[in-house]
């Protein structure tokens, strides 16, 4: 029992690791083998034979290496896949690689960029054919083995060594195996070797084996890692994260290894023979039975096997529990009538939907591809589906569909609380005592996203709008996670939702995109301050001035007339418990990031009347007590977007080191 539940909970951490690698393509940009300029005969000729890649339809297996163009502007490009990506999944990966190539190395003649599923270089030399085992890139994982470290070692040297020869011995089609070892401590690691399969297997042997040297050096005690080489790559992970490697046909392989082959061919051609001629009768009965079977076995279950042979085969059974049917979600939404239809996002509509059982969902419709490749997207989707507590909307599961991606959720019946709290009528169903709960709920929620989830969720765009309630009015945090289910950069068009929405954001990130816990915080305090005043943060309206909220109540708090703070319509207040939230919603909007309590401290203030609590400092965005010092996001779109840039810039660069790190605390 005990193993089992370590086991498990190894297997939990170890899910957190792979967004690490899965998120990270590597690129080299080579500054020192010349530039080409924009428009010029190397960059056209660049372009036309990438873009030429998918119109190779005969080749299967996986490796791409054309050349293009005359002297000098001739270009030599390979693109390689791993041994489980079928030609579709293989061209859409090296599609991304060409984009990122495109972006991120824009006049550099040599070229490499690395994902977890493909590799595509390019270059004005000829590369095919050459051992390089230079530029390397290493991902180091952030986590841990657990027990012994040399124990470890000895299992991954020799399970790495292991593969290393399979791979070695792969044709010139495929040099290519990946396997996995128990290690210690009920750990298994997951291993994945290939080389470019132009290469000798002496050579190939080669450059894994100064990758595979690499181990001791740079990955010691580290539970999984990558090593990338031009003409070869290793990669070793506490988590299984390929599929099944896709057969050839050996009777296809290419004439260059004629050798191998063809000699164990003859050599079996004969018993072969032999061994059909005699029993030709029962296997032709054999065959026909067996034609029978699969035509009877296929119509009843055409539906289901059709598509489950379009999906990874890599699946993890985990995933597969969170998979929802297509036409499942179709027919539960009503083929997504615009009479379910109950809200619209910067991500995408939302359905209310009822399954066959009776069990009602909210489908979160993304309006566009999310950016990340299948796998990926459904890792995220284990993550957060991984993140429950009673004030969190609670994902159930996904949904692929070609370009569809859905999220499906619990349904929660009452509508979000800017439904009520701004609604003058509306508003009076919220009396005190129900205010104060969802307060706390809010915040436990948050500090459960913050502190004592498995993974550090910063949600980004806490707001009124994203606290659903239920029918006994109790907040549900929803629109978390979003970040890692969405790329961020994918999604420009609707920015103030995926920025985070003025108003509620903290000054740091509206101005420097830099985004902490804390900066939820600062969306909390924003919230508080909402709930209790029953105004916008946009403004209070006074007679013909407008003030924002956050200086209306720092105003009326410093000239002790904080009573003017509070919605009228609370008529059955706790005094003092009032002023305690109100002080402490003015703690959380403080400029100075530090000054601002955590989650955890704010938890405490609400459940512990006896602590005392230190004096706000002014709020951000305050000013000379008066106005806003940013201007406001309809009047300066320019503003908004060059901070989204910002932020996207930051997310790329920090794509491997930093957003896994700030965002990610594996436990
Ligand atoms: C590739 O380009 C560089 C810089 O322009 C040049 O020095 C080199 O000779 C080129 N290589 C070939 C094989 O053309
Ligand atoms: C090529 O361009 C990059 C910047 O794009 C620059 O850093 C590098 O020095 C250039 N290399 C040569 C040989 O001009
Ligand atoms: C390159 O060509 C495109 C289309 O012909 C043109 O729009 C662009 O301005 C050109 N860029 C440069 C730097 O010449
Ligand atoms: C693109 O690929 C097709 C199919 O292999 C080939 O016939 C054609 O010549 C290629 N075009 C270019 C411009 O390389
Ligand atoms: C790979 O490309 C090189 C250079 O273009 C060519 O000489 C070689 O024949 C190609 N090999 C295969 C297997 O296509
Ligand atoms: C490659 O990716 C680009 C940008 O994501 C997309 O516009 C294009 O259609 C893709 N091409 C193929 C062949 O998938
Ligand atoms: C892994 O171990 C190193 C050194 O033993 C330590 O500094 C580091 O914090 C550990 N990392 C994690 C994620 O526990
Ligand atoms: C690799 O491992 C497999 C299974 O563990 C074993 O059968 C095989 O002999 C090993 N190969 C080498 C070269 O060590
Ligand atoms: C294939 O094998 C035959 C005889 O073994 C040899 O003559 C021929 O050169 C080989 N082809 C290649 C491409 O190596
Ligand atoms: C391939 O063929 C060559 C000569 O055709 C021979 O010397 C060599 O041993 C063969 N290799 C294998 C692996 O059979």
């Amino acid at each position: 029992m005990a193993a089992v539940s370590f086991r498990l909970l190894s297997f939990l951490c170890c899910l957190s690791i792979i967004i690490i690698s899965q998120a990270s393509a590597q690129t080299n940009c080579d500054n020192d083998k010349g530039n080409y300029t924009i428009n010029s005969t190397y960059h056209s000729n660049l372009n036309t034979l990438l873009s030429n890649f998918s119109s190779h339809t005969d080749i299967y297996y996986g490796f791409y290496n054309f050349s293009y163009g005359q002297d000098p502007d001739k270009v030599y490009a390979i693109g390689l896949c791993r041994g489980d990506q079928n030609p579709d999944q293989c061209l859409k990966c090296l599609n991304e690689s060409r984009v990122s190539l495109a972006d991120e190395c824009p006049n550099q003649k040599e070229a490499i960029n690395w994902r977890g599923e493909c590799m595509l270089r390019y270059s004005n030399r000829s590369i095919f054919g050459r051992m390089e085992n230079q530029p390397t890139s290493r991902i180091v994982y952030l986590k841990n083995v657990t027990g012994s470290v040399d124990e470890f070692n000895d299992v991954l040297e020799s399970l790495m060594r292991n593969l290393s020869s399979t791979a070695a011995s792969g044709d010139s089609r495929r040099k290519y195996a990946t396997g996995s070892k128990p290690a210690p401590d009920f750990q298994t690691t997951y291993g994945y070797t290939q080389c470019t399969p132009d290469l000798s297997s002496e050579d190939c042997t080669t450059c894994l084996g100064e990758a595979i040297s690499d181990i001791p050096n740079y990955f010691n005690g580290k539970a999984g890692g990558n090593v990338l080489k031009p003409s070869c790559r290793i990669r070793f992970d506490p988590y299984s994260y390929y599929g099944p490697t896709l057969k050839l046909d050996p009777d296809a392989s290419p004439t260059m290894t004629n050798n191998t082959s063809s000699s164990q061919g003859k050599g079996n051609t004969s018993r072969i023979i032999i061994a059909i001629v005699v029993p030709v009768a029962s296997v032709v009965l054999v065959l026909i039975l067996f034609c029978i079977y699969l035509r009877a076995r296929k119509s009843r279950k055409q539906n289901e096997s059709e598509k489950r042979e379009d999906n990874n085969e890599d699946e993890i059974s985990f995933a597969e529990s969170l998979q929802f049917d297509f036409d499942t979600i179709r027919v539960a939404t009503n083929e997504f009538a615009d009479c379910n239809k109950i809200g619209q996002g910067g991500f995408g509509a939302v359905y209310r939907g009822q399954l066959s059982n009776g069990q009602e969902i909210a489908v979160k419709r993304l309006s566009r591809d999310s950016g990340q490749g299948d796998m990926e997207f459904k890792n995220e989707v284990l993550l957060v589906a991984k993140l429950q507590h009673r004030n969190l909307v609670r994902l159930l599961g996904f949904c692929l569909e070609g370009t569809e991606r859905l999220l499906v959720y619990e349904f929660v019946p009452n509508k979000s609380l800017d439904y009520f709290i701004f609604d003058p009528i509306k508003k009076a169903q919220l009396d005190w005592q129900r205010r104060y709960k969802i307060i706390g709920g809010i915040a436990r929620g948050l500090l459960y996203l913050h502190e004592d989830s498995r993974l550090r969720i910063i949600h980004r765009d806490l707001k009124a709008s994203n606290i659903l309630l239920d029918e006994e009015m109790h907040p549900k945090i929803s629109d978390f996670g979003m970040a890692r289910l969405v790329h961020m950069d994918q999604t420009q068009e609707n920015t103030s939702r995926i920025v985070g929405t003025y108003g509620y954001m903290a000054p740091e990130y509206a101005i420097y995109g830099q985004f902490s816990a804390k900066s939820d915080v600062f969306s909390f305090g924003v919230l508080v301050l909402e709930i209790i005043s029953g105004h916008k943060n946009s403004g209070v309206r006074r007679g013909e001035n407008v003030e924002d909220l956050l200086c209306f109540a720092w105003r009326n708090w410093r000239d002790g007339t904080t009573t003017n703070i509070v919605d009228p319509t609370l008529t059955d207040g706790l005094r003092n418990e009032i002023m305690r939230c109100i002080h402490i919603g003015l703690l959380c909007v403080q400029e100075n990031v530090a000054a601002r309590p955590t989650m955890a401290s704010v938890a405490l203030m609400l459940n512990s009347y006896s602590l005392t609590l230190p004096v706000p400092s002014e709020p951000a965005f305050v000013g000379d007590g008066r106005t806003r010092s940013l201007p406001d996001m309809q009047s300066s779109s320019e503003h908004n977007s060059r901070q989204t840039i910002e932020s996207a810039n930051q997310s790329a660069q920090n794509s491997v080191n930093e957003a896994s790190i700030t965002e990610l605390y594996p436990r």
